[in-house]
């Protein structure tokens, strides 16, 4: 018994003709649907295209933008670049830490935050910033970290 829906994995497929060239392209939907690339999921897209699942676990830990482990509802990503990091980047992310209770990398345990470090999001002028999701949240401080998270509750 799946612990997903296969039709739902079925229908990703489907879109693309089954073709395997498009393996990446059916592992960014895979992504979008689940928020990460469930194992189970990848055994069956393995199983379903005859592509061995070595492989398929090879580009999914080759692109950043795929993950292994459930990724909250809202990604938040703290700004620690030189630009950022200078002007505080890490207390707001300490700060992000202990309201939400998860040490960076990790999700909380509603699953609605993973919090993440990045090095430039490339407008060090409004340093430190921090980017919920695609929202960009410059001149950050301390004080304003809960009305942030309190915005994506
Ligand atoms: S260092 Fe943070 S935006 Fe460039």
């Amino acid at each position: 018994m799946e612990t997903f829906d296969t039709l739902e994995v079925d229908h990703i497929i489907e879109k693309y003709g089954s073709d395997r060239s498009f393996l990446i392209s059916m592992l960014h939907d895979v992504q979008a649907k689940y928020r990460f690339l469930p194992e189970d999921v990848l055994r069956y897209i393995s199983h379903k295209l005859d592509i061995p699942l070595i492989n398929i676990y090879r580009i999914a830990t080759f692109y950043k933008s795929f993950s292994l482990t459930p990724k909250g509802k809202h990604q938040i990503r703290v700004c620690l670049g030189t630009a950022c990091h200078v002007r505080g980047g890490q207390r707001i992310l300490d700060s992000l830490e202990r309201n939400l209770g998860v040490k960076t990398g990790e999700t909380t345990e509603d699953e609605k935050f993973t919090l993440e470090r990045v090095n430039c999001v490339g407008c060090c002028a409004l340093g430190p910033v921090v980017v919920v999701d695609k929202e960009y949240h410059g001149n950050m401080e301390v004080s304003k970290v809960e009305k942030v998270i309190e915005k994506y509750s």
